[in-house]
């Protein structure tokens, strides 16, 4: 598609601004890395290769990661086995989530990066995982989530209505939802 048909779509709320947009893990380490501020936990969802949490083991004092997958869920208990502060749950983050925000006392810095194929809103856990943070009784949890490429601008729409709702703010950048205080 022409450069200035995708501009006006964009303009005119037709076209995601981040379709096609990828980044590089080191760029998404080093955004991670930007929001951490005083915060000491870290919450993922989607563990994966566990390639993030190393990436920030040592700068929280406390890290919690969820997969669905049983294989990668054990390979990830496997190599993080020796770390007494990264904590490991297996199952759907849109439920697990409820059960490792019960451990988050203070403000944390949380990664949504969940997702099946297809990726949408519809096919995803983030509805449920910004449920969870919205109700959670610690304000100023700062919230990324990944991939917004993938997004249709509908969703991205709800989720922006949904984080000001909550008194946060929203933008998106880098293919990159920020939500903060
Ligand atoms: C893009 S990868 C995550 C990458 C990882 N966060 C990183 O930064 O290295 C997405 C992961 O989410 C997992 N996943 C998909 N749906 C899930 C769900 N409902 N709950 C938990 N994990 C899920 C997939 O199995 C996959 O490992």
């Amino acid at each position: 598609m022409k450069h200035y048909i995708k501009k006006i779509l964009v303009f005119v709320g037709l076209r995601n601004p981040a379709k096609g947009l990828k980044i590089t893990g080191e760029r998404k380490v080093e955004i991670l890395l930007s929001y951490k501020g005083k915060k000491n936990i870290f919450v993922e969802t989607g563990t994966n290769r566990g390639d993030t949490i190393a990436a920030m083991k040592d700068s929280f004092r406390e890290i919690y990661s969820i997969e669905l997958d049983p294989t990668l869920y054990n390979q990830a208990v496997a190599m993080f086995a020796s770390a007494r502060n990264i904590h490991l749950y297996h199952g759907d983050s849109g439920e697990k989530i409820y059960e490792v925000m019960a451990e988050v006392k203070e403000p944390a810095l949380i990664w949504l990066d969940a997702h099946g194929s297809p990726f949408n809103l519809d096919n995803s856990p983030v509805r449920q995982e910004l449920d969870a943070v919205f109700s959670h009784p610690v304000k100023g949890h700062d919230v990324l989530i990944d991939d917004a490429r993938h997004f249709t601008v509908r969703d991205i729409r709800e989720i922006k209505r949904s984080a000001r709702s909550h008194g946060y703010d929203f933008v998106m950048d880098e293919g990159v939802f920020r939500l903060t205080k």
